[in-house]
């Protein structure tokens, strides 16, 4: 078996006053996220996008298999293609696919089938999961746990992304096998997420959505 070398890790620690500071600044931070459907054609440079995939790839992953690839659109041509196939899927959906409790439930949100972010914003992230892998000889390696690791990861990117002072969208057009097809992507990878990054446009909207509170999300055994 091949064990990997270890290595001394010192992690960084905080005293608890500054550890308090940090978790509170760290809360303010996430508690202002939200998910934005209208954007701003305004660039973003490449090196924050790098860097916003960089630290989603520092996620953990089942028996380090890193199960992830981020297709990267910036291309109009190619963006135009993405929002005609996206969008001709979700017209499928609301009206038909979808059952009627779902719609009632997207309702509030205000979404529909057309999808103009998809060829306004700057950046289409496609987050993509590797079901199974290849070796160096072409045969086929297991990955564990894919689902749940490359959320987490795209939890982190989420946070990246706002970290940065930009928006996103957590967007999954159904079926999403359209976009492995256009992106020319191997067999192990299907799409998981699609995420248009950039700016929010000067009169975007969000809805006036409240999250649980504590005490109805955590349940603590002391
Ligand atoms: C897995 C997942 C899939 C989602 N899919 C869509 C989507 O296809 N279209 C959309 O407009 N929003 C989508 N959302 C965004 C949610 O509607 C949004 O996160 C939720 O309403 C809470 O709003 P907030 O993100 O602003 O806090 C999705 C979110 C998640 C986590």
């Amino acid at each position: 078996m091949d064990h990997k070398k270890h290595i001394p890790y010192s992690p960084i620690q905080y005293e608890e006053s500054e550890m308090l500071n940090r978790v509170d600044a760290f809360y303010e931070l996430m508690n202002k996220r939200r998910s934005v459907r209208e954007f701003s054609e305004k660039d973003v440079p490449k090196e924050i996008i790098d860097q916003v995939i960089r630290t989603a790839s520092t996620a953990p992953s089942g028996a380090h298999k890193q199960p992830w690839t981020f297709c990267v659109i910036s291309n109009k041509d190619l963006k135009k293609k993405l929002r005609t196939l996206a969008e001709e899927e979700e017209e499928r959906n609301y009206n038909g696919r979808m059952s009627e409790r779902w719609l009632n439930d997207l309702a509030p949100i205000g979404t529909d089938a057309i999808k103009e972010f998809i060829d306004i914003a700057p950046w289409i992230i496609v987050v993509m999961k590797k079901s199974f892998d290849f070796d160096e000889e072409g045969k086929k390696t297991n990955n564990y746990y894919v689902n749940e690791s490359v959320g987490i990861a795209s939890g982190m990117l989420i946070a990246a992304i706002h970290n940065a002072g930009l928006v996103t969208l957590t967007h999954t057009p159904s079926p999403m096998n359209f976009i492995a097809k256009l992106l020319e992507r191997p067999e192990n990878e299907r799409p998981y997420l699609l995420l248009p990054v950039g700016y929010a446009s000067e009169t975007c909207t969000v809805p006036d959505l409240e999250r649980k509170s504590l005490e109805e999300i955590a349940i603590y055994y002391s």
